[in-house]
């Protein structure tokens, strides 16, 4: 008899040339085959394949191994369907029945799956599903997304879905094994799982259902009551592994590598609000943490997934302990990116409430994950003794032990190391103390680039405290953040505008963008940028981008100009403020 691990060895000496070549184009350089690697972006290429020993690798991103590696790493399958896959290409036998999609019980799974969001659906158009549509339409779900993601309804009644499906034929031990029923010993009879819920089918990579999650409806009202959990997942099945789908991921899988990029949110309905507002590119794990092997399967998408969780502490804290997992694993290339979302917002609220501009604004502020560590690590503790000091760098340096790959810890180690020396230095050139570096780390979340002011500001401003410092810097920026994006405005505050007075440096900028459009009444916002830029002023413009969010309200884009001048007539009465405040 054929063993399965005969019957693997088997499958590894395929011809691997002619399996590449489906999607690579490779053309022969002395005893391998060579092409454009297609794991990585490359123009040259170090991409190659051994013939003999069914091997390929690539110089580039180092990605390795045999023809059931390429499959899976390319196709996207598991270990199991890759090997089965290979072998209905050659119809080569498979050995154990176990492993096949053709095996009959897996089938029957899929069917009723299939059969039960068909049912789900019905029921969720049907008068008695008027409430859980209500409550879908007043999350803001249209009906044509209602149907892409499959959404249906579940009564409360104990045994609807299991009559049905009995009814159309199924056996209750396969609507078991498919995870769609309870069994109850005590009367020894099988009900339905899910009850009274929204029903979100989960869709595999193959774009097959295997599973559920079901969803309270309005659990404001139910909770009181024993409902069990807000979101319910079906069960482990042989078709359902929680913690190695993701939701999402066959829809994004189309978009993701055309976009090149990746969202990766928390819940169902950010992936279904998301895609909504046009970003096909977004995934959430089922209410499991992602695991390293989710992440390692989004890196054959991109090269660094953006995670996108709530703003709020659980979603922060989600974040820092998914960087934390990802630290060991990072590979030259593959890493991850943080979005910050506003508090109190999650990705669905946002583009709900705000429109996909805010959510695209918060993307492209995405920190890279060394500085979203070193972020974190800073402000979580304060650094203002020696004793302190010396702890933050122990705890940092050492972060970048966990480090697997000797090359990206390396690169991380001398990126910390350059970054703690700097502050060393710019303290000794401001004489600074321990107690006043406390100050560069304390404004809240500026705290990143904020030091590099500090040493060239003067005596004065250094002697008033952060806070003050602060709230200045911000209420500047914020008039100079609104004059960039309407010049215009210009003609009408230029008095008011030059008679601020300030200490701090982006007083230079303000009186240099004056001046600028006292002279060009007719600039546009691009040439004000580039003028800035040319004045060396790009630490500011930097600055104001990063905090958009905070400047500006979310919607700034589409408003009018009269908006605008409100807004800089607030800002401007709001930085005179800080002025004669200062004077007391
Ligand atoms: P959320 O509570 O943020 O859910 O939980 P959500 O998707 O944003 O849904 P709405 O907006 O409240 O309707 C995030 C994810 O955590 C899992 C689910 O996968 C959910 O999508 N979860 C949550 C559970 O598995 N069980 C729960 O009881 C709650
Ligand atoms: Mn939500």
């Amino acid at each position: 008899m054929v063993t399965f691990s005969d019957f693997v060895e088997q499958i590894k000496q395929l011809p691997i040339v002619p399996f590449i070549g489906r999607w690579v184009k490779l053309r022969r350089q002395g005893h391998n085959f060579v092409g454009l690697c297609p794991f990585h972006q490359e123009k040259t290429p170090s991409f190659s394949v051994n013939e003999q020993k069914g091997f390929f690798y690539c110089f580039g991103c180092g990605a390795s191994g045999s023809i059931v590696d390429f499959a899976m790493k390319h196709e996207n399958l598991s270990f199991i369907q890759a090997t089965q896959r290979l072998a209905e290409m050659h119809n080569i036998p498979v050995p154990n029945e176990q492993y096949t999609s053709t095996n009959p019980i897996q089938k029957k799974i899929f069917e009723v799956l299939e059969e039960a969001t068909h049912f789900c659906q019905s029921l969720l158009s049907k008068p008695s599903g008027r409430p859980a549509m209500a409550y879908l339409e007043k999350r803001g779900l249209l009906a044509q997304t209602i149907t892409q993601f499959r959404l249906g309804w579940l009564d409360n009644s104990s045994q609807s879905l299991l009559k049905h499906l009995t009814q159309s034929g199924y056996s209750q031990e396969i609507i078991h094994e498919a995870g769609l029923t309870t069994y109850s010993e005590r009367t020894q009879t099988y009900y339905d799982r899910f009850r009274g819920r929204i029903m979100f089918p989960i869709i595999s990579r193959q774009d097959k259902i295997i599973g559920f999650g079901g969803r309270l409806l309005e659990i404001e009202n139910t909770a009181s009551q024993n409902f069990g959990p807000k979101y319910l997942n079906s069960p482990e099945t042989t078709v359902f592994h929680k913690g190695d789908v993701l939701y999402g991921e066959f829809l994004m899988a189309k978009t993701a590598r055309i976009k090149k990029r990746l969202i990766v949110v928390e819940g169902y309905m950010d992936v279904i609000g998301l895609h909504q507002a046009g970003f096909n590119e977004a995934v959430a794990p089922l209410g499991t943490a992602i695991n390293t092997q989710q992440i390692e399967r989004l890196w054959h998408y991109v090269d660094e997934p953006i995670i996108c969780f709530d703003g709020d502490h659980a979603g922060i804290r989600a974040s820092q302990r998914l960087a934390d997992l990802v630290i060991p694993i990072l590979k030259p290339g593959k890493s991850i990116q943080i979005a910050t979302m506003p508090s109190g917002y999650d990705p669905d609220l946002l583009v709900l409430t705000q429109g996909a501009n805010a959510l695209e604004h918060v993307l492209q502020k995405s920190q890279n994950l060394a500085d979203f560590i070193w972020q974190q690590e800073i402000t979580a503790t304060k650094t203002d003794t020696p004793e302190r000091w010396a702890g933050f760098k122990e705890r940092i340096l050492k972060k970048t032990s966990d480090i697997q790959h000797n090359d990206v810890k390396s690169a991380y180690y001398n990126l910390y190391q350059t970054k703690i020396s700097k502050i060393q230095q710019q303290d000794n050139l401001s004489n600074s103390t321990f107690s006043t570096r406390k100050k560069h780390y304390s404004i809240n979340s500026n705290n990143r680039t904020y030091g590099s002011y500090r040493a060239q500001e003067g005596e004065a401003i250094r002697k008033s405290t952060l806070n003050q410092g602060g709230s200045e810097y911000f209420r500047l920026l914020r008039v100079v953040g609104l004059l960039m994006m309407k010049p215009m405005l210009i003609a009408k505050y230029a008095e008011e505008l030059s008679s601020i007075e300030t200490m701090h440096l982006i007083g230079q900028m303000l009186r240099d963008l004056i001046d600028f459009l006292l002279e060009n009444t007719n600039a546009n916002s691009e040439q004000l940028h580039r003028f800035l830029l040319s004045k060396g002023h790009d630490n500011f413009v930097d600055e104001i981008n990063k905090h958009r969010l905070m400047l500006l309200p979310l919607d700034a884009d589409h408003q009018s100009d009269e908006f605008f001048e409100k807004q800089l007539h607030e800002a401007l009465e709001m930085a005179h403020l800080t002025k004669s405040s200062e004077k007391k």
